[in-house]
C-alpha cells in the first residue's frame, strides 16, 4: 500500500503536500479550504505583531512560467493566526498546523515568540527569515550574523517546535555557511525556499506589478532547480534532527517527487496552488503515489534523500 504519510518533529501527517505561507492562508476561511482539502497540512500567512494591509495593488501577476509578487506581508496580525490554530488544535480530527511569524524587527520578533511561547498552541512555528517584499527590510537569512543573533535569543526563551523558512542560496560557501549557523541551534525544520527575491518581469514595455518599480519574489516553473539545490545541500549539511521542508516550483507529483529525492520531508505548494485551488492536492497526491507505485516505493522513507550522482 503505497503512503505519502510523514513526520515533522513530533507530528504525524497522513499526506507531505500542503500549502506555501503566502497562498490560501490570509483568512480563516482560506485555511478551512485547505484544512478541509487532501493536504496534509497548513501553514498561516506570516503573521507580524500589528496587522498590515501589504504593499499596493497589483502586487501579484501570473506570468508563463510562475509568478511574481511583492504583497509586502498583508495579514491580520500574528494574534488572529494563533488564535486559530489554537482553536483547531481542540477538534480531535484536526491536522497539526504550521503557524508562520515574523516581526518587522528583532523586538517584535521576540515580542510575538514569547507570546506563542506563553500561549496553549501546541503546534510547529515557523520563522519566516525570508521576505523580500517589505521596501527597507532585507531579507534576514541573507545576514548570517543577525540570523545567528536572533536564534540565539530565541532560543533562550523558546521551547516549541520552530522551523525557519529561508530563501534561496545561490553559493555553496554560502550553503556552508549558512548550515553552520542553523546547525548551533535546536531546530525542527528549515524550509527551502520562499520565492527568488527581486526579480522583474516585463510586459510589453511596463512591468506587472506596482510595488518597488516591478521587483518581486518569482515562483513557479522558474525556481524549481535553485529549490532542489538548496533542499539537496540543506540534506547534505544539516544535522540529522533538522528536518527540511521543500517549497518551490511543484506542480506535479513528479516535482514533489524530486523534492523528496533531494532530502524533503515535506513539500509546499506556492504558485501552483494559487493558479489551479486546493484540488490540486488531490491531483499532485495521486501523481506521486503512481509514481512511488511504478517504482516500488511504499513509502517517503523509501527514497528521501537518495538521488543518485554520476560516477
Ligand atoms: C509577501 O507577503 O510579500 C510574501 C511573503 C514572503 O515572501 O515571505
Amino acid at each position: 500500500m503505497v503512503s505519502t504519510a510523514t513526520k515533522i518533529g513530533s507530528f504525524t501527517f497522513d499526506n507531505c503536500l500542503m500549502n506555501a505561507a503566502g497562498v490560501y492562508c490570509m483568512t480563516r476561511e482560506e485555511l478551512l479550504e485547505i484544512e478541509a482539502s487532501a493536504a496534509g497540512s497548513f501553514v498561516t500567512k506570516t503573521g507580524t505583531l500589528n496587522a498590515r494591509p501589504g504593499n499596493p495593488e497589483p502586487r501579484y501577476a501570473d506570468t508563463l512560467l510562475g509568478s511574481i509578487n511583492s504583497m509586502g506581508l498583508p495579514n491580520h496580525g500574528y494574534q488572529y493566526y494563533l488564535d486559530f490554530v489554537t482553536e483547531l488544535q481542540n477538534n480531535p480530527d484536526s491536522k497539526p498546523h504550521f503557524l508562520s511569524l515574523v516581526g518587522l524587527s528583532q523586538d517584535e520578533t521576540h515580542t510575538i515568540l514569547k507570546a506563542v511561547e506563553a500561549s496553549d498552541y501546541k503546534g510547529l512555528i515557523e520563522l519566516n527569515l525570508s521576505c523580500p517584499n517589505v521596501p527597507g527590510k532585507p531579507q534576514i537569512a541573507y545576514d548570517f550574523e543577525t540570523t545567528e543573533a536572533i536564534l540565539t535569543e530565541v532560543f533562550t526563551y523558546f521551547t516549541k517546535p520552530l522551523g525557519v523558512k529561508l530563501p534561496p542560496y545561490f553559493d555553496i560557501v554560502h550553503f556552508d555557511q549558512a548550515a553552520a549557523v542553523f546547525n548551533k541551534f535546536p531546530l525542527t525544520f528549515v524550509n527551502c525556499i520562499n520565492s527568488i527575491g527581486n526579480g522583474l518581469v516585463i510586459e510589453d514595455e511596463t512591468v506587472l506589478i506596482k510595488p518597488k518599480n516591478g521587483f518581486g519574489g518569482i515562483g513557479g516553473d522558474y525556481v524549481k532547480p535553485t529549490a532542489l539545490a538548496n533542499v539537496h545541500a540543506f540534506y547534505q549539511r544539516l544535522n540529522p534532527s533538522i528536518q527540511i521542508i521543500g517549497t518551490g516550483g511543484v506542480k506535479t507529483g513528479r516535482d514533489a517527487f524530486e523534492h523528496i529525492l533531494c532530502g524533503a520531508s515535506m513539500v509546499q505548494i506556492g504558485t501552483a496552488l494559487h493558479q489551479e485551488g486546493p484540488a490540486i492536492f488531490e491531483r499532485i497526491t495521486s501523481e506521486l503515489k503512481a509514481i512511488m507505485q511504478e517504482k516500488g516505493y511504499e513509502t517517503l522513507e523509501d527514497f528521501r534523500g537518495k538521488l543518485n550522482y554520476l560516477a
